[in-house]
């Protein structure tokens, strides 16, 4: 054992003290810097997304897509990287129990020789809100109340009754699939539309799809609630066993691709966040498998060091311009650097394994890497050093057609927002699924002002009056059987 200048330690169990009963010595460097090191294990948590498992393993791709993307690691069946995922609840914080109904976040991080490429979805295709304004409102109303510091169901049905477009998620939430009983029984995706273009310029619009190879599994909330009672851990514990033990979960990358020019033609907005593309128009592309067979052998340094972002792409995959995800772009980098510092990206789980990095960065925090800039007084650019690195116009992204005057625009087609929520309510889920559904929401909403029920009550008559009405039945019921609860000691008594 040595201090961490490398020098070797006497004792790591006994104070240096004047005499044997104390007082200590303030020369006994090591423990105060021992007790210094504790006092600073913590950093922020994700202001989001704060509770998370992680793993790593290898991507294989598995089919052809070259037609769509110039990315070199599309370029060859049988091209393979490294990845690193990390699962996440987004509500609850760093110590909440995995079990919890939540929408699951769905991150990965593709270690490709041109750079690192992340997947930052989650485990549904759509998204609450389509206008990053709302995002920070809709976050605070699923944390806790200022005053109650709890969380706080008239929030949160206040906010989604204000926002018809949420429906759509907000029934995929409290579906069955809104409790996975461990993140290797879910599906992911990259949600927002992407882009993707080929050798020759051709853009294609593009959304990614993570087949999970496992079987589809959840849990009713009475299950969740009985194993939270058991462990907080579920996730985790599911996880890391099952590649201890050498059982290595596996998705398949799939896609779906619009040519570019169909976005105008399409008879929807392709870039809504709060719209699937349907499977029918856009059959599935399958593209590739991951597989995870590696548990990090330190959690905090690959997991909660792990910084994804949207603005991590490489050349082939592109924006679009959905405006969700061109928040993203910006938000992400910004918490890496409260959250880890300015050079956030040179840490193990960030800094790329199979590209050469090129950079001109300087200074800062965590500036511990050397100069890579390919000659050592190449610290800006233009210089006059040839072996210098230099940008390669050859990656320039095609230029994309924009049209339209600037301006402040709402997407105003309430009857639209109601249409995919109810294929998936009369036409995905079968009765029993839909009686869950409705037991789940009123279960959620039950202890929400009468003002807010009714105001949620009519989003739901507009995807379909059943809907609408097996929730307030649900919630009628479970009244009724709460008062007959409340009403049994009285009786008893009298
Ligand atoms: P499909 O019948 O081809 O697809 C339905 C999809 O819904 C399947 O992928 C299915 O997953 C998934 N699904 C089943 N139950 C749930 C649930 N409780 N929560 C979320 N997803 C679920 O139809 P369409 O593509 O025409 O879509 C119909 C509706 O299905 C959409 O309006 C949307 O609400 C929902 N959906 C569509 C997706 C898409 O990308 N097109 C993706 C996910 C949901 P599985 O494949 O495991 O059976
Ligand atoms: C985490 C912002 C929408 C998926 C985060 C974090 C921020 C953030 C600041 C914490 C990052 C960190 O500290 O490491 C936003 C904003 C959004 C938005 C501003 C909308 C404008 C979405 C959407 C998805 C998503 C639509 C999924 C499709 C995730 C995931 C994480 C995350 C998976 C956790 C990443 C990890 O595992 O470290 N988000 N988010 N977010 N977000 Fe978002």
């Amino acid at each position: 054992m040595t201090t961490s200048a490398g020098a070797p330690m006497p004792t790591n169990e006994t104070s240096e003290t004047a005499g044997a009963r104390g007082p200590l010595l303030m020369q006994d460097y090591q423990l105060i810097e021992k007790l210094a090191h504790q006092n600073r294990e913590r950093i922020p948590e994700r202001a989001v997304h704060a509770k998370g498992w992680g793993a790593e393993g290898t991507f294989t791709v598995t089919h052809d897509i070259s037609d769509y993307t110039c990315a070199a690691i599309f370029s060859k069946v049988g091209n393979s990287c490294d990845i690193l995922s990390r699962w996440s609840t987004v509500a609850g914080e760093l110590g909440a129990a995995d079990s919890e109904r939540d929408v699951r976040g769905f991150s990965i991080k593709f270690y490709t020789e041109e750079g690192n490429w992340d997947v930052v979805g989650n485990n549904t295709p759509i998204f609450f809100v389509r206008d990053a304004y709302k995002f920070p409102d809709f976050i605070r109303t699923q944390k806790r109340h200022p005053r109650t510091n709890l969380r706080s169901p008239e929030a949160m049905f206040d906010f989604w009754a204000a926002q018809p477009e949420s429906v759509h998620q907000v029934t995929i939430l409290m579906s069955d699939r809104g409790i996975p009983v461990n993140p290797m029984h879910m599906h992911g995706y990259g949600s927002h539309t992407y882009s993707m273009w080929n050798a020759k310029g051709e853009r294609h619009w593009v959304k990614f799809h993570f087949r999970c190879q496992q079987e589809i599994r959840n849990r009713t909330n009475e299950e969740a609630e009985r194993l939270i009672g058991q462990t907080r851990e579920s996730f985790q514990e599911d996880l890391f066993n099952a590649i201890e033990g050498g059982q290595f979960p596996k998705w398949e990358l799939n896609i779906q691709v619009m040519p570019e020019a169909d976005a105008e033609t399409c008879g929807f907005n392709p870039f809504d966040l709060t719209k699937v593309w349907p499977h029918g128009d856009y059959p599935l592309i399958p593209v590739g498998m991951l597989e995870f067979n590696r548990n990090p052998d330190n959690y905090f340094q690959m997991i909660e060091n792990a910084a994804y972002s949207p603005s991590n792409k490489i050349p082939g995959i592109g924006f679009s311009p959905d405006k969700m995800l061109q928040a993203r772009v910006f938000s992400y980098a910004d918490a890496h650097r409260y959250r880890l510092g300015t050079h956030y990206e040179a840490l193990p789980a960030n800094a790329p394994r199979a590209a050469r990095l090129h950079h001109y960065h300087k200074d800062g925090s965590m500036r511990f890497f050397p100069q890579l800039t390919g000659h050592p007084d190449a610290y800006y650019e233009p210089n006059q050093y040839e072996e210098s690195a230099r940008p390669d116009p050859s990656v320039m992204e095609p230029p994309l057609r924009i049209h339209g005057d600037a301006d402040r625009y709402r997407q105003d087609e309430a009857d639209a927002d109601y249409v995919q929520p109810r294929a998936l309510y009369l036409e995905v889920m079968d009765q029993a699924q839909r009686d869950r559904l409705h037991a789940n929401m009123a279960g959620a909403m039950a202890p929400c002002s009468d003002s807010v029920k009714e105001r949620w009550y009519a989003v739901l008559e507009k995807v379909h009056p059943d809907y609408a009405a097996g929730v307030r039945n649900a919630v009628e019921k479970d009244a009724v059987a709460i008062s007959v609860t409340d009403e049994t000691p009285t009786k008893v008594a009298e």
